[in-house]
C-alpha cells in the first residue's frame, strides 16, 4: 500500500458511523495520512438536522477508525479555511456531492486545491446505507430525558434560529416531530415543541387562566413526551407562588423538559394578546427577579433554561421598561429572554431587539410572532432572535376544518359531502405506528 505522506483531507459530519464512511476513509488511507475535517455542529445545521452526538462525541469516535491521522474541526460547508490551512494533496469524497447542494462546494475544493496541485478523488457513493433511514431508526428507538434536555442549548449553539411549534396533545406533538419540507436543497423540520397554555387550554375548553392544574398538564406533557424525540419548551404561565415553582422545576427536569418560560404578571393572568383590554398585572421587578433565582437555585442539571418573558410592551409601558426588567433578570441568571408584543406594528419590538444587541451580558433571544407574522425569520435573525415560536398555529388550523365538517354534516343530512374535508378512513387509523 502507497503511503508517501501524502496529506489526504475528507470532511465528514459522522454522526452515526456506517461502512460508507469507512469506504471513504480506507480508499482515503491508501493516498495517505488522512486528516479527517469534522463538521462542528453548527456546519451541519446549516443544511441538515443537528447532529444526535456531540461534537467531542463524534471526534472521539472518528480519531479511533483506522487510518485516521488527525481530525480537526469544519466549522462551515465551505473547505475554504481548512484547505488552505492544510494543503491537501487529495480531498476524497464520495461522488454524489457532484449533484444537488454539494455540487457548489464541490466546485470551489476543485479550484482551492488548484493553487497548489491538490486533487480530488471520488469514491463510489455507498448505496445500501442511508443517513435518513438510521435517523428514522433512532427516532423509533426514543430518546431519554437527559439527552432530550440537553438538546435545546446545543442547538441554540449551532443554529442561526431554533424554529419551535406548538403542540397541545400527543397528535400534535407526531406532527411537530415528524414534518419535514425541501427548499432549497435542504431540509427544514421543526426543531422543538413549545407547550403552549393558550393552546393547552382551548383544547380542554378552558380559557387561558392558568386554569388546568399542574396533574392536568403534566397528562398531556406525557403523552406528547412519548410521541417525541425533540426538545421541549414549556409555558410556565406565571410560574405560579415561587414555592411552587420551585418544585416544578424540578418535576420538568426529571421529565427532560429543555427550558420553561414564566411571564412577568401577578394575580389572575389572562391572554397577553388582549393586551390593555383586560385588567392584567405585571409583577414587582424585585419580586420577579426573587422568582428567577430561587427557580435557578432550585434547578438539578446545568443544562434546565428558565427563560423570563417581559410584558412590558403587552400592557403599554414601552421598550425602557422592557430593557430595564430584561439588565435585571439576565442579573439574576435567567438563560434567556422572551419579549412579547401584540402589536402588527413590529416598530416597537425590533427597537427592543436592537437595544438588546447591545448588552454586554447578553443570553439567547425568543421571539413569538403571533401578531406580527408576517415577519420572516430571516428578519428576525437579523434582529438578533434566537428562537423563533409559533405558539398557536396548529390548533388555530384545525378548530376551522372542524367547523366545517360539522356544518356540513349538518346542511347535508349526511357525511357524504364532508369526506373531502377529511383524511380517508385507512389512513386515520394506520397513522399512528402501532396501530395494526
Ligand atoms: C401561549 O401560547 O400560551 C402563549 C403565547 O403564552 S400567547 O398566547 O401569545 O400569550
Ligand atoms: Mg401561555
Amino acid at each position: 500500500m502507497e503511503n508517501n505522506n501524502k496529506k489526504v483531507y475528507v470532511a465528514m459530519s459522522v454522526d452515526m458511523v456506517h461502512h460508507g464512511h469507512l469506504n471513504i476513509i480506507e480508499k482515503a488511507r491508501e493516498l495517505g495520512d488522512v486528516i479527517i475535517g469534522l463538521l462542528t455542529d453548527k456546519a451541519v445545521a446549516s443544511y441538515k438536522r443537528m447532529p444526535f452526538f456531540t461534537y467531542e462525541q463524534r471526534k472521539r469516535i472518528v480519531e479511533n477508525i483506522k487510518g485516521v491521522t488527525e481530525v480537526v474541526p469544519q466549522t462551515s460547508m465551505d473547505y475554504t479555511e481548512n484547505l488552505r490551512k492544510i494543503k491537501p494533496d487529495y480531498v476524497v469524497h464520495g461522488d454524489d456531492w457532484r449533484t444537488g447542494i454539494q455540487k457548489p462546494i464541490r466546485s470551489k475544493v476543485i479550484e482551492v486545491l488548484k493553487e497548489w496541485g491538490g486533487e480530488i478523488v471520488e469514491v463510489p457513493y455507498t448505496k445500501e446505507i442511508s443517513s435518513t433511514q438510521l435517523n428514522e431508526a433512532l427516532k423509533e428507538i426514543g430518546t431519554t430525558p437527559e439527552v432530550r434536555l440537553k438538546k435545546l442549548r446545543r442547538l441554540i449553539d449551532s443554529k442561526a434560529i431554533v424554529r419551535v411549534l406548538e403542540a397541545h396533545n400527543g397528535l400534535t406533538g407526531l406532527i411537530v416531530e415528524n414534518i419535514k419540507v425541501k427548499k432549497d436543497d435542504k431540509e427544514r423540520e421543526f426543531d422543538a415543541l413549545w407547550i403552549s397554555s393558550l393552546t393547552e387550554s382551548a383544547a380542554k375548553a378552558k380559557p387561558d387562566i392558568e386554569l388546568p392544574d399542574i396533574s392536568s398538564r403534566i397528562n398531556v406533557l406525557q403523552d406528547i413526551l412519548e410521541a417525541t424525540t425533540k426538545p421541549i419548551i414549556y409555558d410556565g404561565d406565571t410560574g405560579g407562588q415561587t414555592e411552587h415553582f420551585i418544585y416544578f422545576i424540578r418535576t420538568l427536569e426529571r421529565l427532560g423538559v429543555s427550558a420553561i418560560i414564566i411571564e412577568d404578571k401577578v394575580g389572575l393572568k389572562k391572554n397577553s394578546l388582549f393586551g390593555t383590554e383586560v385588567y392584567q398585572e405585571q409583577d414587582e421587578i424585585s419580586s420577579f427577579v426573587n422568582k428567577i433565582s430561587q427557580g435557578k437555585k432550585a434547578q438539578v442539571t446545568n443544562d434546565f433554561m428558565i427563560i423570563a418573558r417581559i410584558e412590558s410592551l403587552i400592557l403599554g409601558k414601552g421598550i425602557y421598561d422592557a430593557l430595564i426588567r430584561a439588565k435585571a433578570y439576565i442579573d439574576a441568571g435567567v438563560d434567556g429572554i422572551m419579549i412579547h408584543s401584540k402589536d402588527k406594528d413590529t416598530t416597537e419590538i425590533l427597537k427592543f431587539c436592537e437595544e438588546f444587541k447591545k448588552f454586554e451580558k447578553k443570553v439567547p433571544l425568543v421571539i413569538v410572532p403571533s401578531a406580527f407574522s408576517h415577519v420572516t425569520e430571516e428578519e428576525l435573525i437579523d434582529s438578533g432572535a434566537n428562537v423563533v415560536i409559533y405558539a398557536n398555529h396548529l390548533l388555530r388550523s384545525a378548530y376551522p376544518a372542524m367547523i366545517k365538517t360539522a356544518e356540513t354534516i349538518l346542511l347535508n343530512g349526511r357525511a357524504h359531502e364532508a369526506e373531502c374535508y377529511c383524511m380517508p378512513i385507512k389512513e386515520i387509523i394506520t397513522l399512528i405506528p402501532g396501530a395494526k
